[in-house]
């Protein structure tokens, strides 16, 4: 059987993880044109810069850890016989601290950083600013970027996440408010004999589009879906 998965902020908010679009969520103090687009980027770069600085030191916060959910999607992929791919929209790194491998991060990650002159890829845990150098060429001052997918740029990886979901037997979308796309036009990709489970908290644009939608918290809700599955 293959699976796909879908997760979204949901999922890591009972982590301590703030999600975009609940109360007090991200988008509440920030306008998205503002601090999550390339133009914003040009306009005013330290103010985008200071808006994933402020992210990345509170997930290098010691309190934030994966939760239930995390690491019940890890361990049922190292029990899966078959396909398994785990989309995610975050760009925090919780899946992989929670030890699932297949992961794709279609909206970047936090902790790496990009050059914008020679699209090197880096680990990064500290600051970024205007003056910020390329490692490999110290020459290069103020090229380095989060390496973060913004508005108006192309998601990482649709070419495998289409395929994943022509493919899929199972597709399980869990803390997304499916109202960004391309993340929230997955589940029409997928084969009519596919089953299709929502868990989320309340009910989304695309809760008819699935089989069932289970809603309550990801760190109750996960585990208990996958025991369910994995015992019959
Ligand atoms: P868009 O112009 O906002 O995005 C264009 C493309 O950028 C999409 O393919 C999207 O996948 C991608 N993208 C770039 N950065 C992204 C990121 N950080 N997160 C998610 N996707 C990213 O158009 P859209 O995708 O059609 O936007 C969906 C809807 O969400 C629109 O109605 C938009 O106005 C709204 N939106 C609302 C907020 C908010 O809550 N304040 C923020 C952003 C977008
Ligand atoms: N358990 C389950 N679901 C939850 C929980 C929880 N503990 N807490 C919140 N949710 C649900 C909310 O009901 C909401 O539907 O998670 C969803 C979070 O939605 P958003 O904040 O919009 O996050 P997401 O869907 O990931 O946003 C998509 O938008 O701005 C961009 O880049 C950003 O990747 C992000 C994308």
């Amino acid at each position: 059987m293959n699976i796909l998965i879908l997760t979204g902020a949901g999922i890591s908010a009972e982590s301590g993880v703030p999600t975009f679009r609940d109360a007090n969520g991200l988008w509440e103090g920030h306008r998205f044109e503002d601090v999550a687009t390339p133009q914003a980027f040009r306009r005013n770069p330290s103010l985008v810069h200071h808006f994933y600085n402020q992210r990345r030191r509170s997930l290098l916060d010691v309190r934030i850890q994966p939760n239930p959910a995390h690491r019940a999607l890890a361990e049922f992929e190292a029990e899966h016989r078959g396909g398994f791919l785990l989309v995610t929209q975050n760009i925090d790194d919780l899946h992989v601290r929670a030890g699932s491998k297949n992961v794709l991060a279609m909206h970047g990650e936090l902790l790496k950083a990009r050059c914008e002159t020679t699209e090197e890829i880096f680990p990064w845990r500290d600051d970024l600013d205007e003056t910020t150098t390329n490692p490999n060429h110290p020459e290069f001052i103020g090229t380095m970027r989060p390496h973060v997918v913004w508005f108006g740029e192309m998601p990482l990886g649709l070419a495998r996440i289409e395929e994943a979901a022509r493919n899929a037997d199972l597709f399980i979308a869990i803390g997304t408010s499916a109202v960004v796309y391309p993340a929230a036009g997955i589940v029409r990709q997928t084969k009519p004999t596919c089953r299709k489970i929502e868990i989320n908290l309340d009910a989304t644009p695309n809760s008819s589009e699935f089989d069932q939608s289970i809603r309550g918290k990801a760190s109750i809700e996960v585990p208990a879906f996958l025991k369910s599955l994995a015992s019959g």
